[in-house]
């Protein structure tokens, strides 16, 4: 087959993808360039610039190597007719539950405190709590949620996770699976430590704000791992600064790098990553690509299909 590969990263890493994807799909012909009116069977693509694939004829798969695909909806060039498949890989799950196992561990146990006091020379030690006293809540419990939530609940904590259906997926031991409205407003009274793991879509878009702030404890944190379209940041920092909540760890913003005079850069209670909360990785994830390949050569439905009328 024909296969597109159009990634908005630089030279080095697109190469770097490009040798790696042709070294594990070696049977077909892989193209960086072609120009408008060109066919191809597949494209793969890494956050692409909107309109990429804009004058491509013939696809019958777009495949991300990314998780989330809200960008590549947001492109109108993007054909209506063509299955997108997102990336579904378990390797970037297991990076996620870890990360999301610092930030809960680190919360929990006052580690960012600490860091802080060690730069002051300040010798002070907190209560030490247990996990089993720390009630976590996950929004969304996807690929990257359950393994999430079944880690934290691993690791002892009450974990409570929260999801748009109704389910019908296997059961989570020592997780709450919950649904609907009324479920998240009664799961926020009482939880300490909030993990943003939802799709950008219009109904997810701004959901950590005032509202939602205002249902949690006082002194409850968050975590947001998910996408900075989720978080309505001016209402982070007065509910940080009002007492309301007590720390935040950030993994994604709004404007992407985080412009140099962004206040979360210097918050003593935002703790931040740089979107490395789980990256792909390259080698499974041309393996989850090679199988979507095999299955369209066998006249198979692709997995991990994006439903475009949910946004994920
Ligand atoms: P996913 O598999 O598509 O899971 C989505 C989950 O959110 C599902 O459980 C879904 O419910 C739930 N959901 C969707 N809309 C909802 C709504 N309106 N109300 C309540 N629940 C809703 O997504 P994923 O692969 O786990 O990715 C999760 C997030 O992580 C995405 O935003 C993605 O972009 C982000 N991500 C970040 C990084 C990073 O490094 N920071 C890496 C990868 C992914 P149902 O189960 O009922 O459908
Ligand atoms: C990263 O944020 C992804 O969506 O894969």
């Amino acid at each position: 087959m024909k296969i597109v590969f159009s990634a908005s990263v630089g030279a080095d890493e697109r190469g770097e993808w490009l040798r790696i994807l042709r070294a594990t799909c070696p049977r077909h012909e892989w193209l960086e360039h072609w120009t408008p009116g060109q066919t191809a069977d597949v494209a793969v693509v890494a956050n692409p610039q909107p309109g990429a694939l804009h004058g491509l004829h013939g696809l019958r798969l777009v495949q991300s190597l990314w998780a989330g695909v809200e960008r590549l909806l947001l492109d109108p060039t993007l054909p209506a007719d063509v299955p997108l498949a997102r990336m579904v890989d378990p390797v970037m799950n297991v990076a996620m539950a870890e990360t999301a196992a610092w930030a809960v561990l680190s919360l929990h146990r006052s580690f960012f405190e600490y860091a802080r006091q060690q730069r002051e020379a300040c010798w002070r030690q907190w209560p030490q709590r247990r996990a089993a006293t720390v009630p976590v809540l996950v929004l969304g419990l996807g690929s990257m949620g359950r393994a999430v939530a079944a880690r934290l609940a691993a690791l002892g904590y009450p974990v409570s996770a929260w999801r748009r259906s109704g389910g019908g997926d296997a059961p989570l031991p020592g997780v709450q699976v919950l649904h609907g409205a009324a479920a998240l407003t009664a799961a926020l009274e009482g939880t300490e430590v909030l993990i943003n793991l939802l799709p950008l879509t219009p109904d997810t878009r701004g959901i950590l704000g005032a509202p939602l702030f205002a249902q949690l404890p006082l002194g409850a944190c968050i975590v947001n791992f998910a996408r900075g379209g989720h978080l309505v940041e001016a209402d982070l920092l007065e509910a940080l600064d009002g007492g309301r909540l007590r720390h935040a760890v950030l993994d994604v913003f709004a404007t992407e790098p985080l412009p140099p005079d962004h206040p979360f850069w210097t918050h003593p209670r935002v703790t931040m990553l740089p979107h490395v909360a789980a990256l792909t990785d390259a080698h499974s994830a041309a393996s989850v690509v090679a199988a979507n390949l095999e299955r369209i050569e066998r006249g198979q439905a692709p997995l991990h299909l994006v439903d475009r009328s949910r946004g994920y």
